[in-house]
């Protein structure tokens, strides 16, 4: 394999474009993000952790616009735009928070924007829900009650891609952005068919989520769903139910995923757009081996309710 041209630190934001931004921030105000800044022609949304936003909608026909990474340094940026064919010039980010950016066109067409520099904010309060369960004991003389009431995303987590062409598209995202594979699943008869392939970012020793991105096998190319993190399993529920009662459309969960060992729950946006919910990601390191293993196995929930076929088929337009 080709030595990767650099290696980004995390997933940064999606960007979207959608038709009525007052909408958008109804749904996404739901979900439970909350707005950071609003525009005449674009809506930021933030999470409760130090991103200044992690969720942007431009003001337009509906469509996936970009996915954003944060690279380690202005040098990394500069050494995509020498090396990655097709790669934009350095260009300054005319938006809240500033930064960098070098904006690549992926195997499959799709744009991806690599960041640097754009100022964090200060973090949101967010209550801690305690548990009183397994060996610990952290709630006193203090009632466990739980509104319904919209989650409180943390931070964004992971994309997952559809595309015909598995292999290339892995090869593109590990040679431009530094991701290694934490596992991959193969067609129950052939070995050699990969269905989908779990990347994490490449941060040596430290402690990453299983994947920020999959790849996944699908007819069409597009944007299965884009993922968040919650507080914790209540949190998750709550938003859950909030969420059924304002009449939404549900996708899959609430569930325990194989691959990654996330608590999930998938929703679509207005337009279609597959939002997911999630808690407690496995954490891997560079001392993490490797497994190819059977749909049958990888992507099987391990508790909740399996794949429907409208989850397996998400592609939304990109190009
Ligand atoms: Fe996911």
């Amino acid at each position: 394999m080709q030595e990767p041209i650099i290696k980004v630190r995390d997933i940064a934001w999606i960007r979207l474009r959608s038709p009525d931004l007052e909408v958008a921030e109804k749904f996404l105000t739901d979900f439970g993000l909350q707005r950071s800044e609003r525009t005449h022609e674009t809506l930021y949304m933030r999470g409760t952790d130090i991103d200044r936003h992690i969720h942007i909608t431009e003001l337009g026909s509906p469509k996936v616009l970009s996915i954003a990474f944060h690279a380690d340094s202005e040098a990394d940026l500069r050494r995509l735009a020498e090396r990655a064919s097709g790669a934009s010039d350095l260009e300054s980010l005319n938006q809240p928070g500033g930064g960098k950016r070098v904006r690549l066109r992926e195997h499959n067409g799709f744009e991806v924007e690599v960041v640097h520099g754009v100022a964090d904010a200060a973090p949101l309060p967010v209550e801690r829900f305690r548990y009183n369960t397994g060996p610990s004991r952290e709630r006193f003389a203090d009632l466990a009650r739980v509104s319904t009431a919209p989650s409180h995303v943390k931070r964004i987590a992971h994309v997952v891609i559809s595309t015909p062409e598995v292999k290339p598209t892995v090869a593109w995202i590990q040679r431009h952005l530094g991701f290694v594979t934490s596992d991959d699943v193969h067609d129950e008869d052939d070995k050699s068919e990969i269905l989908a392939s779990f990347n994490r970012a490449d941060r040596g020793a430290d402690f990453v989520d299983h994947h920020v991105m999959m790849v996944g096998r699908n007819a069409r190319t597009g944007l299965n769903h884009v993922s968040f993190e919650v507080q914790d399993i209540d949190d998750l529920w709550s938003g859950h139910e909030y969420l059924l009662q304002a009449d939404y459309r549900h996708c899959w969960g609430i569930g325990r995923h194989t691959l990654g060992s996330q608590i999930f729950d998938y929703w679509f946006d207005p337009w279609g757009r597959m939002h997911e919910h999630w808690t407690d990601s496995d954490l891997l390191n560079n001392e993490h081996s490797y497994s190819l293993v059977p749909r049958s196995q990888g992507l099987r929930s391990q508790w909740g309710p399996q794949a429907p076929q409208e989850f397996r088929d998400a592609a939304s337009t990109w190009l």
